[in-house]
């Protein structure tokens, strides 16, 4: 089936399985807590069962004495880490502001802080251990609640410092422009704080082989990112930190910063000098690796009675914790989806007792989405206009933000492409009036986009003896196929076989990748596989003498142990005997790749569009979403069954996001009540319809010379206000609060 791919034409486009499919289902694939390394002890930890104040006394010594205990840490008895003295840097990435140090005095900042890790021969020991602890506090007042502080709301200190910073206050043409318009709205849009659940909990194994050498099997999106954080934590050299993230049991954003049980994990490894394991439980999920910050948003909008905006203004703020500012582009997409002449938007960020949220999937126009969508679908009622129109009649073909023309835009082909699907012919303009039995059906739509960003990364690329390629990067893969793909990408530009390549990540030995996050990697990675194999095949051209002489790099292949050219099937050069010329070695390249200077004179960003039909029961408000069709153009489509699955999971968690998902918090205490999967509802097989995905699959080879753009974000950033939008459709009810639960529509 492979060698008929290559001379079918290309790997690239094809439908091909995971090369790492059968490994994950059949539980051959090692994760983060499965590397079962000698003397490997086992970590639990304690968490404040207040929001803020202080650790009067931790008495820790019935969890020292119970069966099987090795040591209890607390900000008692933990040794130093050294980087936590040092002076942030107030620019590094992720987030500005000092993140939490584990166990480094008795502050309390949020309910469920780690303030001590147990370490047992056993996880049942530990965990039992960990329960005897016990703690006094000096309690002080704690804000959680949102709306009691929403005043406080303030400019974060990049956009302070940086005029530049995307989450400055925006004013294009007239400030608050929308109200000079004969037809205006405004509405506010809320959505409670949205937890990361992947099925792998966050994990983590901490080794200390050496004094001064650590290793680290854990899950993250960014192996180079924790060795540089774990480093400086513990002022080594970089090379004396190893990270491993082989295999990644999803994540969407959640393994991008590093969180204090990761810190905690290695303090332990420290103290009991063996190998420790720390493995989150469910309820530790919500509290200690980030989250979808909760949100207000205000949207003024202003149109033309046929149907030309005026303008927007878009308000947002977004929670943080008191000792992170974390921040997201929730406003952008207001900045340069619509042809509008006055644009304002402003972003406000909100510090309470609370963990630092994090990125996640679609992090900030996911949110953002929900808001301008929904206001757009309202708009389109007010003038009473086909929403679908409204949106071609603002449709703009250059960026109106930056002033620059699109790198390419085929939103209105998603346009046609999802109206057809969904059977959009079928909506009734007024909204309640069509009907099966108690059910009121409703169609609805959102737009989504996310910047078509690639960074720098470098591939190392092996000719083995046996006629094998192996590729290696520091890159991971969270699920959405990155090795699969590198395959495919590697198979067309070396000329040989996906079965002879293999592509090897999640090592932070391997040459430098960026973090996986942000809807980037097929764009980076892809790039630097590209240029690898281009400069191993140039290699192997040298070696082989005159007969491939002049011969440009993509007519050079590697297929059947020949170097070989497409033009002249007589030239033929046994990889076997160039080795011989290498004396006997793997000839071997490290190429680095870099997005060009494109990107200053084109806006670049993948485009998304959602169609939802749903069911709303006139009785019990109950929703069904009963079909989905999510289009992309998110250029050149690598991978259409990898591709396609990673739209299907964004439509889903853009389900949960409209209708399930939302954690809720007890003020009195400032504590989730919604922390398990049985409060916290995520869509589960039965929530979720058939979602038929559609992709333009047009190259954008001003991103990258593959001509992919990225799909990760755009698969849900849109998909909440388009289920919101059919329910409007449906019943005629505007529920501007997420999730849409049944009270909200009886
Ligand atoms: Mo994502 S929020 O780019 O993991």
């Amino acid at each position: 089936m492979k060698e008929q791919l290559l001379q079918d034409g290309k790997a690239v486009g094809d439908r091909m399985s995971r090369v790492d499919g059968r490994l994950k289902v059949t539980g051959a694939a090692t994760y983060s807590a499965e590397y079962a390394l000698p003397n490997l002890v086992h970590a639990v930890l304690v968490g404040s069962t207040i929001a803020k104040g202080r650790i009067r006394s931790i008495d820790t010594k019935a969890a020292e004495r119970a069966p099987g205990v090795l040591a209890v840490i607390t900000h008692v008895n933990s040794p130093k880490v050294p980087g936590f003295a040092a002076k942030q840097n107030p620019d590094e990435p992720p987030t500005i502001g000092q993140p939490l140090r584990v166990f480094y005095d008795d502050k309390i900042y949020f309910n469920d802080q780690p303030i001590a890790v147990v370490v047992a021969d056993t996880l049942e020991r530990a965990r039992y251990a960990a329960g005897l602890v016990k703690t006094q506090y000096a309690a002080e007042p704690h804000q959680t609640n949102f709306e009691a502080n929403k005043a406080r709301g303030f400019l974060p200190t990049q956009a302070k410092r940086n005029p530049k910073s995307p989450q400055n206050d925006y004013d294009r043409g007239q400030k608050d422009g929308y109200q000079s318009a004969p037809v205006k709205l405004e509405a506010e849009y809320v959505h409670e704080s949205e937890m990361h659940n992947p099925m792998e909990l966050q994990s983590i194994i901490a080794h200390w082989e050496a004094p001064d050498r650590l290793t680290v099997y854990d899950k993250v999106q960014a192996v180079k990112g924790t060795q540089r954080a774990f480093a400086k934590d513990w002022a080594l050299p970089e090379e004396n930190v190893k990270v491993i993230a082989t295999f990644v049991g999803g994540a969407f954003g959640n393994g991008l910063h590093n969180w204090p049980h990761e810190t905690a994990a290695i303090i332990a490894a420290k103290v009991t000098n063996r190998p420790v394991k720390l493995v989150l439980t469910r309820e530790q999920m919500f509290t200690m690796v980030g989250y979808r910050p909760k949100t207000w948003q205000r949207v003024a909008m202003g149109a033309t009675r046929d149907g030309k905006l005026v303008g927007i203004t878009h308000e947002c703020i977004g929670q943080t914790s008191s000792y992170e500012e974390f921040t997201e582009s929730s406003v952008q997409q207001t900045r340069m989806m619509y042809a509008a002449p006055n644009v304002s938007t402003r972003y406000r960020i909100l510090g309470l007792d609370i963990s630092t949220p994090i990125w996640m999937r679609g992090p900030g126009e996911a949110t953002g989405a929900f808001a301008l969508e929904s206001a757009i679908d309202e708009m389109a009622h007010l003038l009473n206009l086909d929403p679908l129109e409204f949106r071609l009649r603002n449709h703009t073909d250059t960026d109106p933000e930056k002033n620059k023309p699109w790198s390419t835009k085929y939103l209105k082909e998603c346009f046609q492409a999802g109206a057809e699907r969904i059977g959009w012919s079928k909506r009734r303009m007024q909204p309640g009036t069509l009907r099966e039995g108690d059910w009121l059906v409703g169609y609805g739509m959102g737009v989504g986009t996310f910047g078509a960003n690639r960074g720098v990364a470098k591939v190392r690329a092996v000719l083995r003896a046996d006629g094998s390629v192996l590729l290696q990067s520091a890159t991971t893969d969270i699920g959405p196929g990155t090795g699969t793909a590198m395959v495919q990408i590697a198979a067309d530009a070396l000329g040989l076989s996906p079965d002879k390549i293999r592509f090897e990540l999640g090592n932070s030995t391997f040459p430098t990748a960026p973090s996986q996050g942000g809807s980037s990697t097929v764009n980076t990675v892809g790039s630097a596989v590209l240029a690898a194999c281009t400069e191993l095949k140039q290699k192997l051209q040298q070696l082989g003498g005159a007969a491939f002489a002049g011969a440009a790099p993509d007519q050079l292949t590697l297929a059947g142990g020949q170097l070989g050219l497409r033009t002249n099937a007589a030239a033929k050069a046994s990889l076997a005997d160039l080795r011989k010329q290498n004396n006997g070695q793997d000839i071997e390249v490290t190429t680095e790749a870099k997005p060009g200077d494109a990107r200053q004179k084109y806006s670049m960003y993948s485009f998304s569009v959602h169609f939802a039909e749903v069911r709303v029961h006139a009785l019990t408000g109950e929703v069904r979403v009963t079909k989905m069709v999510s289009c992309a153009d998110a250029g050149t489509i690598v991978n259409q069954k990898t591709a396609g699955s990673q739209m299907i999971g964004g439509a889903i968690g853009g389900i949960g996001m409209a209708l399930h998902e939302g954690a809720l918090m007890d003020d009195r205490f400032g504590r989730y009540v919604t922390k398990d999967l049985a409060d916290y509802h995520v869509p589960v097989h039965a929530d979720a319809p058939p979602v038929e995905v559609f992709f333009v699959n047009k190259p954008d080879t001003l991103v990258d010379p593959i001509g992919t753009k990225g799909i990760g974000e755009i698969a849900i950033i849109g998909v909440a206000p388009a289920i919101a939008n059919a329910i409007f459709n449906a019943t005629g009810k505007r529920v501007r609060e997420l999730p849409i639960t049944p009270d909200k529509l009886i």
